[in-house]
C-alpha cells in the first residue's frame, strides 16, 4: 500500500509540475513526411548491418558472421537479455555479438553505442521483426 501511495503522490507532483511549467501535456506533433523520414533513416542503418553482417566488419580473419548464422533470422534476439553461459551472466544482445566479434572473428569488442554495433542489432531485429518478445528464453 505504501508503494501505490508513493507512485500516486509521485504522479500528481508530475501533473502539478507540467500544468506549472506550461509545457504541453501532449506528445510532440509529427506528420507523414517525418514518419517517411525516420524509415528511411532506419533502413539505412539496417542496410549498413546487413552490409557489415555479409562480411563487411574487415576484420583481419576475414570470418563473416553470415559464416555461421547464414543469415540474421537464425539468431534469436528477441530473448535478450538472457543468461549466455560464455560470459557466465544474463547480456543484452550487443554483448554476445561482442563476444561473437571477439571469438570467431577475432576482433576488438565494440562500444555498445558504436554506429556499426547499433547497425548489426538494426539488421538482427528487422530480420526478426513481428516475433513475440521472450526476455530469458532458452
Ligand atoms: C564461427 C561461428 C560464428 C561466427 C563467425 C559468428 N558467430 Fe555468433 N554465435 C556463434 C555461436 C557458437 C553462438 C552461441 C550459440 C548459443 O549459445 O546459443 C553464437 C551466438 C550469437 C548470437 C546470440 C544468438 C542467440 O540466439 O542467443 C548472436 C546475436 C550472434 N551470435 C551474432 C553474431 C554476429 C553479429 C556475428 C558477426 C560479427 C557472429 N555472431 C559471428 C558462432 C558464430
Amino acid at each position: 500500500m505504501k508503494f501505490n501511495k508513493t507512485v500516486s503522490v509521485s504522479a500528481a507532483f508530475i501533473v502539478l509540475a507540467l500544468g506549472v511549467s506550461g509545457l504541453p501535456a501532449v506528445a510532440e506533433e509529427f506528420d507523414e513526411m517525418d514518419i517517411e523520414h525516420w524509415q528511411e533513416e532506419y533502413m539505412t542503418v539496417v542496410d549498413r548491418g546487413d552490409k557489415a553482417f555479409h562480411g563487411g566488419l574487415g576484420n583481419e580473419n576475414t570470418v563473416s558472421c553470415d559464416q555461421c548464422h547464414p543469415n540474421g533470422a537464425n539468431i534469436h534476439p528477441e530473448t535478450y537479455p538472457k543468461f549466455q553461459t560464455q560470459l557466465g551472466k544474463v547480456v543484452v544482445l550487443g554483448e554476445m555479438i561482442n563476444w561473437c566479434i571477439m571469438n570467431p572473428l577475432e576482433a576488438d569488442a565494440l562500444p555498445l553505442d558504436d554506429a556499426v554495433m547499433v547497425a548489426l542489432q538494426a539488421y538482427i531485429h528487422h530480420e526478426r521483426r513481428g516475433v513475440a518478445l521472450a526476455p530469458g528464453k532458452h
